[in-house]
């Protein structure tokens, strides 16, 4: 049985909040606890707002990114059901935040993968800005290289050295650049353009203190977050839920500063387009080629159970689509 979605925070109970607080101890991954490319997500289950083991269902996830960081309920569901549909077990509704594990039950017929979210190709892509690419090595664990590039952009383009979106805006255009002269296996096209630019933009969000809340992340606070999977001492939320109406101008804002194209290399330095992609300006387009084309990629012809949990979650993941957008519904596996 599945469990529907969370509701929104209560009123009264959706603003600011300490959030590194007694209840919710920082506590370092043990040997047995899974960690893996968000580092949101890592440090959430290192304060317990996840299961510290970093294997989660949904609804948990989606409670513990509202609570830990006041993300809003429809931006939620829509990274969260994104993410499950692709790297989550639909059968056991469960997920894990870094690599596969048994933890998350008897898988599905292949070619479903239950990756988790370390799985390459899937919600995991290519130029993470603390991560190296999937060719150099492992793409969940944080690279002390790549985080000294980022505080040099830091210092070279934002506000008082801190990470703001003309340092995103430069960083992720750098990644980009960087991957394309260097990894002969670049992909970069939907869905990972999308979760490239929004992610570049979520630190100048979520990571800065909601008291101050000026979208101006200090390099010790990325520290924090990034490396130590730690919330800065006294840490407090965004002061209000956070939705796709505050994300998406601050993507825009990256985009218009460098515009790209998706597109994937053949080889270094030889990135070719792939024009009958949907660009990152077209976010029905996204979630359809994340509906028609990527979860089918996994599950073929699903059956029985596995149809209908497949299909409740596609129902959440648009329900969270159409919060804010207009898109239409698509059904990959029929309407029942
Ligand atoms: C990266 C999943 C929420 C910040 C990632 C990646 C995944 C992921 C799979 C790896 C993508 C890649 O870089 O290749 C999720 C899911 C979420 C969630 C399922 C919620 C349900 C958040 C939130 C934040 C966040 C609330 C707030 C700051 C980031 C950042 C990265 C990232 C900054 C990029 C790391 C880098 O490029 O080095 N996330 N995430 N995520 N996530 Fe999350
Ligand atoms: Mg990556």
């Amino acid at each position: 049985e599945i469990p529907n979605p969370p509701l929104p925070l209560p009123k009264g109970q959706d603003g600011l909040k300490l959030v590194n607080d007694p209840a919710h101890p920082f506590i370092a991954a043990g040997p047995n606890d899974i960690r893996g490319p968000c580092p949101a997500l890592n440090t959430l289950a290192s304060h317990g707002y996840l299961p510290r083991n970093g294997v989660a269902r949904p609804d948990q996830i989606i409670t513990a990114v509202m609570e830990g960081l006041n993300l809003g309920n429809d931006f939620a569901k829509f990274l969260c059901y994104q993410a499950f549909l692709m790297n989550g077990n639909p059968l056991t509704n469960l997920m894990s935040i870094g690599m596969k594990t048994p933890l998350t039950g008897q898988d599905p017929p292949k070619p479903a993968l239950v990756g988790g979210l370390s799985q390459h190709g899937t919600f995991e892509g290519d130029t993470s800005m603390t991560r190296v690419d999937a060719f150099f090595g492992d793409q969940a664990v944080f690279n002390e290289t790549l985080f000294q590039g980022f505080i040099d952009t830091a210092t070279k383009f934002g506000f008082n050295g801190t990470y703001d979106v003309n340092a995103a805006a430069e960083l992720r255009n750098q990644r980009l650049q960087n991957s394309i002269q260097t990894n002969p296996q670049l992909v970069f096209t939907s869905p990972r353009i999308l979760s490239a630019y929004s992610e570049a933009v979520f630190p100048t969000i979520f990571f800065v203190d909601g008291r101050l809340n000026n979208r101006q992340l200090t390099i010790d606070a990325a520290r924090h977050f990034f490396d130590l999977q730690m919330m800065p001492t006294g840490f407090f939320r965004q002061p209000a839920p956070v939705n796709f109406t505050i994300v998406d101008p601050l993507v825009s804002f990256l985009f218009n500063k460098h515009p790209f194209s998706p597109g994937v290399n053949h080889g270094k330095n030889n990135f070719v387009l792939q024009p009958q992609t949907p660009p990152l300006s077209d976010f029905c387009g996204i979630y359809e080629d994340i509906v028609l084309r990527v979860i089918p990629g996994q599950y073929p012809k699903p059956t029985g159970a596995l149809k209908d949990a497949i299909n409740k979650n596609l129902g959440f993941f648009f329900g969270a689509v159409s919060a804010e957008h207009n898109c239409t519904q698509v059904f990959p596996f029929g309407r029942d």
